[in-house]
């Protein structure tokens, strides 16, 4: 599986460390409140997890699962929900837990969603902004680390359901790409 990779764009320590930054700030920031971060399944779950240990907050999960009608390393921005949360979010401060923005449609398209169940607050929190091909404008409360317009895997982030486990943000070998299909 190394082998596949080109470049180490994050490094695990560098990853590590500003997760650790992350918690803090979003602590600082809901002192007094108690959060629900909605992680969006399936790419969010390891920034999610290490996140949710770097709060010193009480703060509840929750998952969503969405497809987005992409295909291959492009978003469509019609997205279908495949997982609702377990639990209303009405009245709470809400943070959407996500590994990118890219285009931003995906985000533009949660945020609706999520504004519509009235939440007291909502607020997103992203490990990675690749923020050269945004076509629509969205506000990122918290960003990890901004990218170039590179596809990448690793930390959660999946070419064809492959390399989440990469403890980095890493970029693949041209090959590997057109050898597994070409998405
Ligand atoms: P957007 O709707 O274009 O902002 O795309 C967001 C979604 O596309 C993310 O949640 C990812 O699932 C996927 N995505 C975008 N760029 C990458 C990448 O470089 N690697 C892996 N997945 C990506």
């Amino acid at each position: 599986m190394l082998d596949d990779v080109q470049e180490v764009l994050v490094s695990e320590q560098h990853i590590a460390r500003r997760v650790q930054a992350l918690g803090q700030q979003i602590s600082a920031d809901y002192r007094g409140r108690e959060p629900v971060l909605i992680g969006i399944l399936k790419g969010a779950v390891l920034f999610l997890s290490d996140l949710l240990r770097a709060l010193t907050i009480h703060a509840s999960v929750d998952f969503m699962a969405i497809s987005s009608y992409g295909t291959g390393t492009q978003s469509s921005g019609v997205v279908r929900i495949l997982k609702d949360l377990d639990h209303p979010i009405a009245g709470r401060d809400v943070l959407i837990v996500e590994d990118i923005v890219d285009t931003g449609l995906t985000i533009r398209y949660l945020l609706d969603n999520l504004r519509s169940r009235r939440p007291a607050s909502l607020r997103v929190c992203v490990l990675l902004d690749k923020r050269e091909r945004r076509q629509i404008p969205v506000e990122l409360d918290y960003v990890g680390f901004e990218i170039p317009d590179r596809f990448v895997v690793g930390y959660g982030l999946d070419y064809a359901e492959r390399y989440r486990n990469l403890p980095f943000i890493g970029v693949l070998r041209p090959e590997v790409i057109r050898d597994q299909g070409g998405r």
